[in-house]
């Protein structure tokens, strides 16, 4: 069979490439999904091109119409896609050509690296809202879960040992702050895509004369007083892929927050804990075992945080060592970062989706919080108001603990005599200490975990999340 030669590049070449190089190198099953962002790139390019007088306005309309034509047509399933004609760019350029003549002046002053370097960007603006978004929703779940059960205290814990009590609420305030600093870092990574490389060609820009800046406008790479912003330098542009790191960096530094708050579901559901129950929506059951009821949501979360770290290591082995400037290599740049995108989009709406439907058992929260145990620091700090220097408060209250432990009891129902013998200024009301309301309530600082503090907490963040800054920063 004879091989049909390329039609977009196919001028120096006898013969077409072989079947198997055509399924090697396409790379249209994935990035169809730029199409939209590859059209809108198309329509301020012809806008440029007629601008400076490389089209005429009815050349630019047509173009514009069959644009319009062919992005409805993908929209309702109905374009075909062809891989042999490689990437979403050379479908969507062929397809129009056929439809409009002009369309064959489109590529004029461009090539597909700086094309596909500039949808990308468009692409990664989008994603970092919609992620931004999506922590958002998972804020304000988390939030409006720890506003209705203030009064819920649990063990805190440190090396999985019952430390100090906290809230739940302060507890789940502590994701709620880290996917804030999350949002803010997708913020970043969208103002670092927010410049335009078009004007880049392949490598060394054109010599045609181009007006990079208006269509940097148009496609809405512009600064905060509205000023076009396009790349410095045109081998930079086309070749490196900083973006994508930084891009899957913020994935997966969200992905592992949300892959701790999993894992923190899963031990406070099972039976050794008990502090909640996670909902039946997203939970799974067992195909021997009658009575299991697995948090197979979480650890999938879990799971998939590594994925997202995986993807990020890819993109830096793929790009180390490349030389300048554009490597075929570099499309393999895509995969990840739709990956992460899509993976850690699902992530957020299923840790959200958990969280809502979460039961807390009280019963089982007021039980392990009970331990007087953790309230030993407390005894030490009511030493240091007494003039024992810290380190020998710390000593002492160790000593009560191994008492207590001798004799089975907790630690209030140490004796007098025997509080006496290990410190003297263990005397008069000592034991007032293990009340566990009055010992929160101290708690009283900034960032700590007493009820008045985190009802102020939680008021700054709906007001924070009602004017839709995710991280409080911006
Ligand atoms: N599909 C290609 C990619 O994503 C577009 C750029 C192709 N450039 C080239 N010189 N072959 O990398």
């Amino acid at each position: 069979m004879a091989r049909q030669k390329q039609a977009t590049w196919g001028g120096r070449f006898g013969s077409g490439p072989a079947e198997v190089m055509l399924r090697f190198s396409e790379s249209v099953s994935f990035d169809l999904r730029l199409a939209p962002f590859d059209i809108a790139v198309n329509k301020a390019h012809s806008a440029m091109l007629c601008k400076v007088g490389l089209l005429t306005p009815p050349e630019r309309d047509a173009i514009h119409e069959g644009l319009d034509q062919i992005a409805a047509e993908i929209e309702a399933g109905r374009f075909k896609w062809d891989p042999r004609l490689e990437d979403v760019h050379m479908n969507i350029e062929q397809a129009l050509t056929r439809r409009v003549p002009a369309a064959a002046r489109l590529h004029t002053a461009r090539s597909r690296n700086d094309q596909v370097a500039t949808d990308v960007r468009l692409f990664f603006r989008h994603a970092c809202e919609e992620l931004a978004e999506r922590i958002r929703g998972l804020q304000r779940v988390l939030v409006a879960f720890a506003d209705a059960h203030q009064d819920v205290l649990i063990p805190g814990y440190t090396h999985l040992q019952r430390a100090q009590p906290v809230s739940v609420a302060h507890h789940l305030l502590a994701y709620v702050e880290m996917l804030g600093r999350d949002a803010d870092r997708f913020g970043d990574v969208r103002e670092h895509a927010n410049v335009c490389p078009l004007g880049a060609g392949a490598i060394a820009g054109t010599t045609l004369p181009i007006d990079r800046e208006y269509t940097a406008e148009l496609l809405g790479f512009v600064d905060s007083r509205g000023r076009p912003r396009v790349t410095r330098n045109s081998m930079d542009a086309v070749s490196d892929r900083d973006l994508f790191f930084e891009f899957a960096t913020a994935c997966a530094i969200c992905g592992t927050h949300l892959s701790r708050l999993a894992e923190d579901l899963i031990l406070w559901s099972s039976s050794e804990f008990g502090f909640v129950s996670l909902p039946d929506a997203f939970s799974t059951g067992s195909s021997l075992m009658p009575q299991k009821k697995n948090p197979d949501s979480m650890e999938l979360v879990r799971g998939k945080s590594a994925r997202l770290q995986g993807n990020l290591q890819a993109l830096f082995t793929m790009v180390k060592g490349l030389p300048l400037t554009y490597n075929r290599d570099l499309q393999e740049d895509k995969p990840p970062v739709f990956d992460s995108f899509d993976q850690l989009a699902m992530c957020l709406e299923v840790s959200a989706g958990t969280v809502e439907g979460l039961t807390m058992n009280r019963e089982k929260c007021a039980a392990a919080v009970s331990d007087p145990a953790l309230l030993a620091t407390d005894l030490a700090d009511w030493l240091v108001l007494r003039g024992v220097p810290f380190r020998e408060a710390h000593h002492a209250v160790g000593a009560l603990v191994a008492v207590a432990e001798k004799r089975g009891c907790t630690l209030p129902e140490v004796s007098d005599a025997d509080a006496q013998k290990v410190h003297r200024a263990l005397k008069g009301d000592w034991r007032s200490v293990f009340d566990l309301k009055v010992a929160m309530a101290q708690r009283r600082g900034v960032g700590m975990p007493g009820p008045a503090r985190i009802r102020e907490e939680l008021r700054r963040w709906k007001r924070l999340l009602k004017d839709g800054k995710p991280g409080g920063r911006r």
